[in-house]
């Protein structure tokens, strides 16, 4: 089953909103199956965001990433990596659709509380860097059979 790594950066975890993100991912039906509380160092936060190296806003980034507890997750189900990019909403805030949780939960562009895989690629990298293996869960969880329905 498809797997992405989303990850509350410091202003989300800051500003009290894990559970509300948590939330929403789990009411979709999606599953959580590895989850921890670190700070990054700059150069693992360099490491994550190595594709944005030339842009401008690069070392405040990961400056950024790096000055706080993250919360780091896997998340399984169907579809996981591009609807939970639906559900984060646009990097900027401002673009954002009402409904969303960056629509929703911010308001400028370098402080969007949260981090999503934007492709299947980079949600198996991403997991790799963040994640040891054995950290990884596998288990049947309760509404899955009602979630996707039998046969
Ligand atoms: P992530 O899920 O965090 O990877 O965001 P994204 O995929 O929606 O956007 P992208 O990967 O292009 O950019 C990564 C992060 O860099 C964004 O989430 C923003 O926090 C930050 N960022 C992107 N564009 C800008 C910008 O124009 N200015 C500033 N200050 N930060 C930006
Ligand atoms: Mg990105």
């Amino acid at each position: 089953m498809e797997r992405t790594f989303i990850a509350i950066k410091p202003d989300g975890v800051q500003r009290g909103l894990i559970s509300e993100i948590i939330e929403r991912f789990e009411r979709k039906g999606f599953k959580l199956v590895a989850i921890k509380l670190v700070v990054p160092s700059k150069t693992f936060a360099q490491k994550h965001y190595h594709d944005l190296k030339e842009r401008p806003f690069f070392n405040g980034l990961c400056n950024f990433l790096s000055s706080g507890p993250v919360l780091a997750m896997v998340w399984e189900g169907e579809g996981v990596i591009t609807y939970g990019r639906k559900l984060i909403g646009a990097t900027d805030p401002q673009k954002s659709e009402p409904g969303t949780i960056r629509g929703d939960l911010a308001i400028v562009v370098g402080r969007n509380i949260i981090h999503g895989s934007d492709g299947p690629e980079t949600a198996k990298n991403e997991i790799n860097l963040w994640f040891k293996p054995e950290e990884l869960t596998n288990y049947t969880s309760n509404q899955e059979k009602w979630a996707y329905g039998v046969n």
